[in-house]
């Protein structure tokens, strides 16, 4: 037996000649924060829909707790499911919205008391369990939509973007609180999301999706420092990571980089595979690892401000450079004018270095 809380075995899924999903492998640890991240469409919530039950595979297995669940209905799976629309019974008090399921699966009315007490306890929902849905404000509402999962005493969570129909405000409160329900329940967790905060934040793994394959699936650290590919290396990170079009070439001290006339020497970063001149490469720099006018940097190269945005504890600075816009960003206090001349350095061991035609990592 492995420890896998839920294993997913070249899973596919068409919708007529649509594939949707494409042999798609995952393996879940025992109360691991797995984060499903990719923009709309990218076959996110049909993924949680077949380990739900909700959808039929078209081809693969999935596997709770080492039992293949594949053909099982969703009740015997042992997951509950939270959804962005709270799905709650308007008719129904905030308590027999939770206790429903029970009372329908035929659970003992003093284990439903129970049951239903703890996840108040836990959602801090006390207060609130004689009102209607109608008389809840959204985060109230996702908070008994979390509840109904919470009461089943399941192995496995699954979340499909339940912050999405929140404000900005709550959304990052409510974020707070499942990462501490995480923290205390320590169940398996599977959480479908298009934000990036949201799973770098909540995730012990992060799986970047595309098209219905996972791109990269690693923990934050990894996923932002040492993206595998361009697709990740774009999504995750606000602003962008800025991507530098050149070719290696042999300067006078080496290996080089040459982006519109500007040699930029690639000491410093480590790459996976030997590297040699006249390969077409994308120089991949956050804009946090980019120094302005720094003291004593070892190469720097001449660059103009185009615009500044201030954004209080930061500043972001959008520079030309060698044929490029380049976002950069530094202390809120440091101020630069439109048109000013500045140093630009590059940290190169922080920096990602791509194949223009793999678009894979170097
Ligand atoms: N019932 C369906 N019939 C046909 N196509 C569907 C159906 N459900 C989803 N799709 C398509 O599958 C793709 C993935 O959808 P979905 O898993 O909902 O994406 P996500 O949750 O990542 O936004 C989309 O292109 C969507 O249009
Ligand atoms: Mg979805």
């Amino acid at each position: 037996m492995s420890s896998n809380s839920v294993s997913i075995k070249d899973l596919s899924l068409s919708f007529g000649a649509v594939n949707v999903l494409r042999n798609l492998d995952l393996d879940v640890a025992d109360g691991e924060f797995i984060v499903l991240l990719g923009s709309s469409g990218c076959g996110k919530s049909t993924l949680l829909n077949c380990i739900a039950g909700l959808l039929e595979p078209t081809d693969g297995q999935i596997f709770i707790k080492g039992k293949n669940v594949t053909w099982e209905e969703p009740k015997d799976r042992g997951i509950g499911m939270v959804f962005q629309s709270y799905a709650l019974y308007p008719q129904m008090t905030v308590r027999k919205n939770l206790s429903f399921g029970l009372q329908v699966a035929g659970f003992a009315k003093a284990e439903i008391d129970k049951r239903v007490a703890r996840a108040a306890d836990i959602l801090q929902i006390q207060p609130l369990l004689d009102r209607k849905p109608s008389a809840l404000s959204g985060g109230q509402r996702q908070r008994v939509a979390i509840g109904r999962a919470l009461v089943r005493d399941v192995d496995v969570f699954l979340f499909d973007e339940p912050l999405s129909n929140l404000d900005a405000k709550l959304r990052a409160e409510l974020r707070v609180e499942i990462k501490r329900l995480h923290q205390s329940l320590k169940n398996t967790m599977i959480y479908v999301t298009h934000d990036q905060i949201e799973a770098m934040t909540l995730a012990d793994r992060i799986a970047i999706m595309k098209s219905g394959v996972i791109q990269q699936l690693a923990d934050p650290g990894t996923i932002y420092n040492k993206p595998k590919n361009l697709f990740v290396a774009g999504f995750i990170g606000s602003p962008s990571m800025n991507f530098l079009k050149g070719e290696l070439v042999n300067g006078a001290g080496g290996l080089a980089i040459q982006v519109d006339g500007v040699s930029i020497p690639v000491d410093g970063y480590t790459a996976d595979e030997a590297m040699a001149a006249g390969r077409k490469v994308v120089l991949g720099v956050r804009p946090e690892h980019i120094g302005v006018d720094v003291a004593g940097a070892a190469n720097t190269y001449d660059a103009v401000v185009d615009i500044e945005e201030p954004m209080g504890a930061d500043n972001l600075l959008w520079l030309k450079f060698a044929g490029h816009t380049v976002g950069v960003r530094i202390a809120g206090s440091r101020r630069y004018a439109p048109g000013t001349h500045i140093k630009l350095s590059l940290d190169m061991g922080l920096a990602s270095l791509f194949d223009s035609g793999t678009e894979l990592r170097i």
